[in-house]
């Protein structure tokens, strides 16, 4: 049998682990769930969620990766026969979730260039929706915008040359490429957005804490959905992840690294993307409110706005942004392709060049759709559709399969104590056994009720 590849240094794992976790979640979703569910109080629930379910269930699912050493279906089905569907599951969820994430990296390409001459104008929504992706044209629902189309195949030749090369001679070297480089990009935007006039009034705003929010359990909904989406968990990536690490690796440790920098990464986002919307406020001369925004209409029709607005530099600060947006993209798809190559390798006994083709290429096939004229209606339902039935959905079966029907959770804590300075104790035990499926349970009958009355 082939031995299992694995991680060449510590620094590549973590790398890794947090180029994954580090996405646009992290740069378009977080500022403005913050902001709109309590500003400064939101860090209340927010690192509740961190401290109770985003850390203890990647220290989870760091130890089931390395002591069953698998994807997450062959882990789960060494955990015990019955479970191995909960890793397709995940996995199926990471195949859909690379199929438009693809895409929204291939805008971001397309912008960094636009970035050099403003070519989106002064009429951004107008410029993305009937320039870019060319929607204006109803009956020509179902033909290629080459504008599209270009960038995502270079996205996809890029992550599957990496994905080709393996664990340690591609993902690896490409996250220690990517990661520093993405935080010195970031770091150059955050501070330029600092010195911006108007960027303190931004931050005001995003840090002004409405107490009473915290007191509506759409609030501790919405802390528990990011820390979900943002660390990648529950989606079959970290387990694949933490299966190539070599046997002594102190996974609790690790776990706490990749989610304390996670965070670190979404707080300089909020600040960043607050800073630059104060000044974007102060020029139009309106409130913060009227200028929030997430998502692709941040990031395709607030900057570019804002961009045409700066003072000096423009072309610089944009192509800044949108490069920024493809680190950070590239390295989470590369994790959530892995997810579901990994599962075939292990499944199927073929080689990973193989997996690359039938895997990759597929989601690379499937993400076509979206570069046509339309594909951003499909796009759009898909999202939603992942964002409200995948993450909690996904993670609260895992943590009830693993907790109370597989009572697995002693064999998994001796396992990471065996092998960590951190001793994992009664704090773990309640979180997921307890407190995470309580919260997720409600997130899932809430949703249900909305959905259905
Ligand atoms: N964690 C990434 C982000 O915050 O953008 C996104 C992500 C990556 C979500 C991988 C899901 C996933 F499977
Ligand atoms: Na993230």
């Amino acid at each position: 049998m082939e031995t299992r590849s694995q991680w060449g240094t510590r620094a590549g794992f973590i790398l890794a682990a947090v180029g994954s976790a580090v996405g646009l979640g992290n740069i378009w979703r977080f500022p403005s769930v913050a902001y709109e569910n309590g500003g400064g109080a939101f860090f209340i629930p927010y690192l509740f969620a961190l401290l109770t379910a985003g850390i203890p269930l990647l220290i989870m699912e760091f130890t089931i990766g390395h002591k069953y050493r698998g994807s997450a279906p062959l882990s789960f089905s060494r955990m015990n026969k019955k479970a191995e569907w909960l890793g397709w599951w995940g996995a199926l969820v990471a195949f859909v979730i690379s199929t438009y994430y693809s895409v929204i990296i291939a805008w971001a390409m397309s912008y960094s260039i636009f970035s050099f001459n403003l070519s989106w104008g002064s009429d951004t929504e107008g410029f993305l929706f009937s320039n870019y992706l060319n929607l204006t044209d109803p009956g020509q629902t179902g033909n290629f915008v080459p504008g599209v189309l270009v960038p995502l195949i270079i996205v996809w030749v890029l992550v599957l040359g990496i994905l080709f090369k393996g664990v340690k001679k591609g993902i690896e070297i490409a996250n220690r490429i990517f990661i520093p480089l993405l935080i010195v990009l970031f770091l150059i935007i955050v501070v330029r957005a600092l010195t911006l006039p108007g960027a303190i009034d931004g931050l005001n705003a995003f840090f002004q804490p409405d107490f009473n929010s915290i007191m509506s359990s759409d609030v501790w909904v919405a802390a528990y959905g990011q820390i979900f989406f943002s660390l990648s968990i529950a989606f079959a990536i970290m387990i694949a992840y933490s299966s190539y690490l070599p046997k002594k690796s102190d996974i609790t440790n690790n776990a706490f690294i990749v989610g304390f920098g996670n965070s670190s990464f979404e707080l300089l986002a909020g600040i960043g993307v607050f800073a630059i919307l104060g000044f974007m406020a102060g020029q139009a001369g309106v409130g913060i409110d009227e200028v929030v925004a997430g998502g692709v209409g941040l990031a395709f029709v607030v900057f570019p706005q804002i961009i045409n607005e700066l003072p000096a530099l423009n072309g610089l600060f944009g192509f800044l942004f949108f490069a920024s947006l493809v680190l950070a993209g590239l390295s989470s798809l590369i994790s959530i392709c892995e997810a579901y190559i990994s599962a075939l390798v292990d499944k199927f006994k073929i080689s990973r060049s193989k997996a690359v083709l039938l895997g990759g290429g597929l989601s690379a096939l499937v993400s076509l759709l979206y570069a046509t004229q339309g594909g951003l209606n499909f796009l759009d339902a898909v999202d939603y559709f992942i964002n409200q039935f995948g993450v909690a959905f996904v993670g609260l079966i895992e943590v009830v399969m693993v907790a109370w029907i597989l009572r697995k959770m002693k064999t998994l804590q001796e396992h990471a104590n065996g092998i960590s300075d951190i001793r994992l104790g009664a704090w773990w035990n309640i979180s997921l056994g307890v407190i995470t499926p309580i919260v997720l349970g409600y997130m899932m009958f809430d949703l249900f009720k909305l959905n259905l009355l």
